[in-house]
């Protein structure tokens, strides 16, 4: 179907008809079957198997035109096969394996009539209250870009269009409260929280939604400038851009519309498309029309880019899903949801522990997150199947034989308050070798409007973790949860603390390869926070006139508040994370020596190549993330103290060396400067590379005024 059999269709349609093309509603029985025979509804939400082949059916083969169906589905992190949630995606630091387990999660989407998945979330997350962060690949542009475009390009590889969301600044909700406000200026827009949506244009995503939140007065689906300006005029996203849920009508509790008409004229005139849920444009664009208040020229540009989306998914010509497609094959999913998630565990700690060796003759699983198969499936996970959810207790079994592995769960849920089988857990684990201890935050604990003010081990888990503690039996605790959690005072309590965000349905045996040799390599996407006091907290902060001492020493309790130093600090807390982004450790030692750079001064349109030897010291096989960080040392605006420029896992055997190369192009230093331009501005550069985000060798670089 081309753009002129488009125009011509939609000189055929009439304005009920466009109504209902930029209308997205849930069916609930007849009045929907209805709908959609009248051309009143141009994509459903939530119908998934059967269903969604009976409506495609009637909108095919009954409606006047005939016109397709979107049908959209929360495919966030996967579908029958769950994979980790998106946060444990992005500590894999592997784009690749994201495209993967999204085109998987399409093959299984699309199987069941799904094609439309609201997904990648592209959201920067700095604030770990917020329960959204789960969904998100988390605090840094440069790795929610590289995450969210292999997403995109998984997805729609298989024919299932995917959605950035939530456009934008939702993450920065004031107070980390879902659905907020938003205070962002221009700047920390163009050069932090938009980059991810312009990445994800770039690679083709079919569909945006709009966010929820306000936008410094203005509420996201509501925001002209960004929608149609920036998004759609000035990156020419000719795609289609949906809303959030009822949130063109949720513009009259924001206090922006008046009523339903207003909302209805404010949302297609920022350029959202079609309206999730609500339907204030099925009942009031004709209206608004007709007293001249609304152009229908807007109308038919949202139709256009809805029949365009419809066409590029091939659904005129088969709207039940393409016959050549590739079927999803269950044990090839199985085997990547496994990979995925062991290499999205995080180790923080091991003093000893870990790997659990030959010697532990009897280990005991402990905790509400052991033998969970559904709460280690995370949030969003409508179709996943929790008979196929693999635990950690199962795969130990399976792994060490089923009489050296024994349970107890401790308490019976991660909430629960109840002690009543804290005796029997304690008993247990005196009984044992080894405890690993499975703690953390069920599924409900985070996701949309799941947020927290307490970012502690919830209900009674650090009773339980200090009872087990106490008997002297070493403990691996293992952490399940969908947000970074304070962990200062659960880490004296355990040897050994491997922290695997929500698993995905092959959590327990990714978890046990690890327990029992293969070395972790997931790295964090996330600063973890020493106390909810320091949030936001985040790794590409600027430097302030103030800055305190890189080393300055946390203030050890008890010490008296030492009010002398006038630093950007804090008096009872340590002003550094626990954990700082990009952290992680292996099995093994890995050395980075010998930083060069291929030249110490470049022009702008230069490419500088910059390598470190890299040694695994250690006495076992492991996988490195190398990271690549710059600093922009004086700018016409401050800049950030580092930034993410590039990462590549490295995989080395004991002893051996490696390396390590990256082109780092000048167009990678650009940013907005105080006339919002964005320039690539000559000066000094300090380039790092390392294993996080707080360390590593660097060097520094001089980028030279252009030429011309
Ligand atoms: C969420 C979106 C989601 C939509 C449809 C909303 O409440 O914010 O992310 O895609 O619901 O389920």
């Amino acid at each position: 179907m081309t753009e002129h059999d488009i125009e011509q269709l939609i000189s055929r349609m009439t304005l009920a008809e466009k109504l209902g093309q930029m209308t997205q509603v849930q069916p609930h029985g007849r009045d929907q079957e209805e709908r959609v025979r009248q051309g009143g509804a141009g994509s459903l939400i939530n119908v998934v198997g059967d269903d969604a082949y009976h409506y495609q059916w009637l909108a095919v083969e009954h409606s006047r035109l005939g016109i397709p169906l979107l049908l959209g589905r929360d495919v966030i992190h996967g579908f029958q096969t769950v994979f980790p949630i998106p946060l444990g995606q992005a500590a894999a630091f592997d784009p690749e394996r994201v495209r993967q387990a999204a085109a998987h999660s399409a093959r299984e989407a699309g199987a069941a009539g799904v094609n439309w998945t609201f997904s990648p979330m592209l959201d920067v997350a700095r604030d770990p209250r917020w329960g959204r962060i789960a969904e998100s690949f988390g605090e840094d542009p440069l790795l929610i870009s590289r995450l969210g475009v292999a997403m995109v390009q998984g997805y729609q590889q298989e024919g299932v269009a995917a959605c950035a969301k939530h456009f934008v600044g939702y993450g920065a909700a004031e107070g980390g409260r879902d659905y907020s406000a938003t205070d962002l200026a221009p700047r920390a827009l163009l050069d932090t929280y938009l980059p991810p949506f312009l990445a994800a244009q770039q690679a083709g995503v079919m569909t945006v939604m709009s966010a929820f939140n306000d936008l410094d007065g203005v509420p996201a689906t509501g925001h002209e400038d960004l929608i149609r300006g920036t998004l759609k005029n000035r990156w020419g996203f000719d795609g289609l851009v949906v809303s959030d849920w009822c949130s063109v009508t949720e513009m009259i509790a924001h206090g922006f519309c008046e009523d339903a008409a207003a909302a209805a004229r404010a949302g297609v005139s920022a350029g959202v498309d079609m309206e999730m849920a609500s339907t204030s444009y099925l009942d009031h664009i004709a209206g608004l029309i007709e007293q001249g208040l609304l152009d229908i020229a807007l109308v038919d540009d949202a139709v256009r880019r809805i029949l365009r989306i419809k066409a590029r998914l091939g659904l005129f010509q088969h709207p039940y899903g393409d016959p050549g497609r590739t079927q999803p094959q269950r044990p090839v999913a199985t085997q990547l949801a496994r990979s995925l998630a062991r290499d999205s565990c995080v180790l923080l700690k091991n003093e000893q522990g870990l790997p659990l060796g030959e010697h532990a003759r009897r280990v005991a699983v402990i905790g509400p997150m052991a033998d969970a198969p559904g709460e280690q499936l995370g949030c969003w996970v409508f179709d996943g199947e929790r008979q196929h959810s693999q635990t950690v207790f199962a795969a130990l079994q399976e792994r060490l034989g089923a009489q050296r592995v024994v349970h107890a769960r401790g308490l019976e849920h991660c909430r629960s308050h109840d002690l009543d089988g804290l005796e029997a857990a304690v008993a247990l684990a005196r009984s044992a070798e080894v405890v690993v201890l499975c703690l953390g935050e069920d599924a409900g604990l985070s996701g949309e409007a799941h947020c927290r003010a307490h970012l502690d081990l919830p209900g009674a888990q650090q009773t339980l973790l200090e009872a087990v503690a106490a008997t002297g039996v070493p403990v691996v605790l293992v952490i399940m949860a969908g947000r970074p959690l304070v962990l200062g005072p659960v880490l004296p309590h355990a040897q050994a603390v491997l922290y695997a965000w929500h698993p995905g349905s092959q959590g327990g045996p990714a978890i046990v390869d690890l327990l029992c040799g293969e070395s972790p390599s997931g790295r964090l996407p996330v600063s973890f926070p020493r106390s909810v006091g320091q949030i936001p907290i985040f790794y590409n902060h600027k430097n302030t006139g103030r800055p305190p001492h890189p080393d300055a020493p946390s203030i050890p309790s008890g010490t008296p508040l030492d009010p002398s130093g006038f630093f950007a600090a804090y008096l009872d807390e340590d002003h550094r994370p626990l954990f700082p982004f990009g952290f992680g450790l292996g099995y093994t030692r890995f050395e980075y020596r010998d930083l060069q750079l291929s030249a110490s001064q470049l022009t702008p349109g230069g490419t500088l190549c910059a390598s470190v030897l890299l040694s695994n010291a250690g006495h076992r096989s492991a996988t490195e993330v190398v990271q690549l960080y710059v600093r922009d040392l004086v700018g016409s605006v401050t800049r950030p103290v580092r930034e993410l420029k590039d990462f590549q896992r490295i995989s080395l055997q004991p002893g051996e060396s490696q390396r390590v190369s990256f082109e780092l192009h000048t167009d990678a230093l650009r940013f907005h400067d105080r006339h919002l331009r964005q320039v690539c501005e000559s000066g000094r550069f300090e380039l790092w590379i390392g294993p996080d985000s707080a360390s590593g060798p660097s060097a520094v670089f001089e980028l030279m005024a252009s030429q011309a």
